[in-house]
């Protein structure tokens, strides 16, 4: 029987992303939700990587023959002390928009000069076999953070995400320009050639 992979996400717009990216695998690819699996994860790991695998694990859990997804990402800002970091969908309340969430870290970065506002998003996929093996995978977009909210595009944090080779924000980015620089575009074309070869390798 074809191996399916499941992304253990609810989120269309990363399912859009990952059918994109990992299209070519021949193998096919639901979201939790078409796989029929609803489980409540609580991700209390201790860094990206270890909440993707505890996601993937979970649903892992379940679909015991199927190849498991997951992602977990948010941005480090260096002089905060890579705040809200693993915290960042949560960060100053899980329903706080990302208006507020933003204009917040910008006054606690107000004067803050342009060399001490490095910051990066991070990205990080794990992947759990039907034998029970792990493979997790980083990737990063190094950039700064902006002095003031610029751009329409992407969500979350986009608007404040200065990327200097570009000289704009992830958010004035499109699309299609995010998906190549991006932590998640990276981070998921890293998984599919982790996933290409153990698959060519004989697990189908
Ligand atoms: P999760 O990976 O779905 O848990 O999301 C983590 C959080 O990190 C998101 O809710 C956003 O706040 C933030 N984040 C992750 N990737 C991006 C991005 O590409 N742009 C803006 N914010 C992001």
């Amino acid at each position: 029987m074809m191996k399916r992979i499941i992304f253990a996400t609810g989120n269309e717009n990363k399912m859009k992303e990952i059918r994109m990216i990992l299209g070519d695998l021949g193998v096919e690819i639901l979201s939790m939700k078409e796989a029929g699996v609803d489980v409540d994860i609580v991700e209390d790991g201790a860094s990206f990587e270890e909440n993707a695998e505890i996601k993937a694990r979970a649903v892992a859990r379940v679909l015991t023959s199927d190849i498991v997804l997951a992602d977990d990402s948010g941005l480090e800002i260096d002089y905060l002390d890579k705040a809200p970091g693993i915290y960042s969908a949560r960060f100053a309340g899980e329903d706080t928009s990302y208006v507020i969430k933003n204009s917040i870290l910008l006054d606690r970065m107000e004067g803050v000069p342009e060399e001490e506002r490095t910051a990066r998003f991070v990205c990080a996929v794990a992947a759990v076999f039907p034998d029970g093996t792990v493979d997790v995978v980083r990737k990063t977009i190094e950039g700064r953070v902006a002095y003031e909210s610029a751009g329409e595009n992407g969500f979350g944090y986009d608007p404040i995400f200065y990327v200097p080779e570009y000289g704009c924000t992830t958010a004035q980015m499109s699309p299609e320009q995010k998906n190549e620089l991006s932590h998640r575009g990276k981070a998921l074309r890293a998984m599919r050639d982790v996933l290409k070869e153990k698959l060519d390798g004989g697990l189908r």
